[in-house]
């Protein structure tokens, strides 16, 4: 008795579905929003590392193709259905010439290659004469940037979004608070690793205004998916603007309004131990955190957002979630619930207690 055979897969279907999820790989591949494509520079510094990249890139794929070619060639011509079962193909181990000949060529285009490639990292690394200086801190799962004082103004101090000036390059001092984390913003510059207990520089730079995309590309635990960041680009003047603004103290809501009662819960609910808001955390409680930029070992203390102008800014918790009464809402109602990991704890506020303190944070502009 035979027993039924399972059906036959036909070849032709077989062919087919690799065709189909070929394809289907091959065009995810493709985007038209991809504002995290490193492969479209749009600042100095970026195009210097996409001018090194791009003829690398076609030097690997002539040489991927001819491998590839000679790989086909010979299977093809030394088939066992066409030399025969006994054939042998000619034997060129220990052939001298062609041993050395193929240990010389790979080297002598691995050197060439470096010249430019050494050349470009080095240039990289100094800093321009005109650079802008911002010192950024990693955290998890934010960043902080801090703009220095000037003789007209104070030191400007923000989360997450990055302003810079166009055409002006601009040189980041990082280092981290926690673990290690990694800068990337694809479009205006390569990545850094950004690490406690050192400083290590990057310098960015934009062409034109707008927004850039960029994140935390070193695994830094259960948010790192979540720790992202803008660059915003803007004229000379407009940064000028913006820096000045940034520099001012929060404006005090008019006395009696939702946005008062917003106020006094921020005091209230204890927000200013971990958050700097300037003109309500008091001067001992601005010194006490800008100390705790580096965290000494074991001490646990959280080390939150500078919420001053928080309202100005496009996006919050890592650049996470768009800042509007909605998001800010849900956040405040259970922030680890919404962001794995969250330091920022949940206060167990009321609706009202919610409704008050979003709409002030709103207007903190
Ligand atoms: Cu920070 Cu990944």
């Amino acid at each position: 008795m035979t027993s039924p055979q399972p059906p036959r897969v036909r070849p032709s279907r077989v062919r087919f579905g690799v065709l189909v999820v070929g394809l289907g790989l091959l065009l995810a591949a493709c985007a038209e929003n991809a504002p995290q494509d490193t492969l479209e520079p749009e600042g100095p510094i970026s195009r210097q590392i996409d001018d090194l990249v791009t003829p690398i890139f076609w030097v690997a794929i002539v040489i991927g193709l001819a491998v590839l070619a000679a790989i086909l060639y010979a299977s093809w011509a030394f088939r066992r259905s066409r030399q025969g079962e006994d054939y042998i193909p000619p034997q060129i181990h220990g052939n001298t010439r062609l041993e050395i000949g193929w240990t010389i060529a790979p080297a002598v285009l691995l050197a060439v290659i470096a010249v430019p490639t050494v050349s470009t990292i080095l240039d990289l690394a100094d800093r321009p004469a005109d650079a802008m200086d911002v010192t950024v801190y990693g955290a998890q799962w934010w960043w902080e940037y801090e703009y220095p004082s000037t003789s007209t103004r104070g030191p400007v101090v923000t989360a997450n979004e990055l302003h810079i000036p166009i055409d002006q390059p601009v040189h980041l001092t990082m280092t981290s608070r926690d673990v290690i984390h990694s800068y990337w913003v694809p479009k205006l510059a390569g990545k850094k690793d950004v690490v406690p207990g050192r400083w290590h520089t990057l310098t960015i730079q934009a062409d034109e205004p707008g927004e850039y995309f960029g994140q935390c590309v070193e695994f830094c635990g259960a948010s790192h998916a979540n720790m992202r960041l803008r660059v915003i680009a803007h004229t000379p003047d407009e940064f000028e603007d913006w820096l000045d603004h940034n520099a001012a103290d929060r404006t005090a809501p008019p006395a009696g309004s939702l946005e008062a009662t917003g106020e006094d819960l921020i005091t209230a609910k204890g927000c200013t131990t971990c958050h700097v808001l300037r003109g309500v955390s008091t001067a001992d409680q601005i010194e006490a955190l800008r100390g705790r930029l580096i965290r000494v070992d074991g001490d646990p203390t959280p080390f939150a957002p500078d919420l001053t102008h928080v309202g100005s800014r496009g996006t919050f918790a890592g650049s996470l979630f768009d800042l509007n009464i909605g998001e800010l809402k849900a956040w405040l109602r259970n922030p680890p619930e919404r962001k794995d990991g969250s330091l920022m704890p949940n206060l167990n506020l009321t609706e009202d207690e919610i409704d008050a303190l979003a709409n002030y944070l709103l207007s903190l502009d």
